[in-house]
């Protein structure tokens, strides 16, 4: 395993790191969660990520269990809020109020004193950026996390949170969480890199193999038990389109051709990025896990000339307009 700094923060990361959507507390059950995340850490994945509004609290509970014998000096553990999570007005959103209200649960589920990691898991238009950042700034200075950062956010509104962190003298984020994937690519290449040259802020990218559909398992159709299966998700099989999967299968062939699974050649050619810290994986099982584990060696079969054929498949290479 490979291990970045975080952004020009002083923490390292696994480049490859396990997340809990979907997966813990509701689509796989309490042992093959922990299963997973043993396995992951055998691998040296130091850092798995989670939200408060995953399986509805459950997933933090599912993490918290498993980690407990886990030396907790060695994980990175992370967390998120935005989302509605507790009933009324104030149970959303990044007020003082919420934010300090759902840091407390989600200590509580994970059962941990503090967090490594905490996410604004979008932007709040309800809440001026000052009050976010001087709140994180707080629990910062309480212990309860160690850095905040940024989901989904714009580079304008990231910008606007590092310059009033300057101004106040408070902590300003350290990282963002986008979306990022051969076939959602734009905003991290075209609008986030240049800020995380700028401010230093490291990037944890997100549905890395796109809900499982650039691992080629969709190719021939929908398998049972895979996530565009389950009747929660259905909104994924809108995203199979056909254009997508003809992709997928010449991709397979270049992958195919380097004698690397396709969700290798996906994953690897996200880490092949410095801007990206980390790139936060799921599996529903240890066969997927190893897999995409393996990626980090797919790398270096990634010459310009393959660049260049991936380049073309896509047809998607983000320009100026
Ligand atoms: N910040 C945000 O807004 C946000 C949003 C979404 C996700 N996230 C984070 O990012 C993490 C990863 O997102 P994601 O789960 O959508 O990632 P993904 O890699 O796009 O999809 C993971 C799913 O694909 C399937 N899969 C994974 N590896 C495979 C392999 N090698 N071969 C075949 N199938 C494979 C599994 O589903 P099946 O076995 O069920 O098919 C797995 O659960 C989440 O857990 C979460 O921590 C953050």
């Amino acid at each position: 395993m490979h291990y970045r700094r975080l952004g020009h923060s002083g923490l390292k990361v696994s480049e490859i790191a396990l997340g809990s959507w979907v997966t813990f507390g509701s689509q796989v059950d309490e042992d093959v969660a922990s299963d997973l995340l043993h396995s992951a850490y055998e691998a040296g994945i130091n850092f798995f990520d989670n939200a408060d509004m995953y399986a509805d609290g459950r997933s933090e509970e599912v993490m918290g269990a498993a980690i407990k014998d886990l030396p907790r000096q060695a994980l990175v553990l992370s967390s998120k809020v935005f989302w509605p999570t507790m009933p009324g007005p104030n149970g959303r959103g990044l007020s003082r109020k919420h934010i300090t209200e759902s840091i407390h649960a989600s200590l509580k589920r994970m059962d941990t004193d503090y967090l490594d990691l905490y996410f604004c898991h979008r932007f709040d238009p309800d809440t001026p950026v000052d009050e976010v950042v001087y709140t994180m700034d707080t629990l910062i200075r309480q212990g309860k996390i160690l850095y905040w950062g940024t989901s989904e956010w714009r580079a304008w509104q990231i910008n606007e949170a590092v310059n009033l962190a300057r101004i106040h003298h408070l902590a300003p984020p350290t990282m963002e969480q986008p979306q990022y994937n051969m076939f959602h690519r734009r905003r991290v290449e075209m609008e986030l890199s240049p800020i995380c040259r700028e401010h230093g802020i490291g990037l944890t990218t997100w549905s890395p193999l796109y809900y499982g559909i650039l691992s080629g398992k969709y190719n021939d159709g929908i398998p049972e038990g895979s996530r565009a299966s389950l009747d929660s998700m259905a909104w994924i099989r809108d995203r199979i389109t056909p254009e997508r999967v003809a992709i997928v299968r010449e991709l397979s062939q270049v992958a195919d051709d380097l004698h690397v699974s396709m969700a290798q050649l996906a994953l690897a050619w996200l880490l092949r990025r410095k801007e990206v810290s980390s790139v936060i994986t799921g599996a529903t099982n240890i066969r997927q896990l190893q897999d995409n584990l393996d990626s980090a060696e797919a790398v270096e079969k990634l010459s310009d000339d393959v660049l260049e054929k991936i380049e073309q498949i896509l047809g998607n290479y983000p320009d100026e307009d």
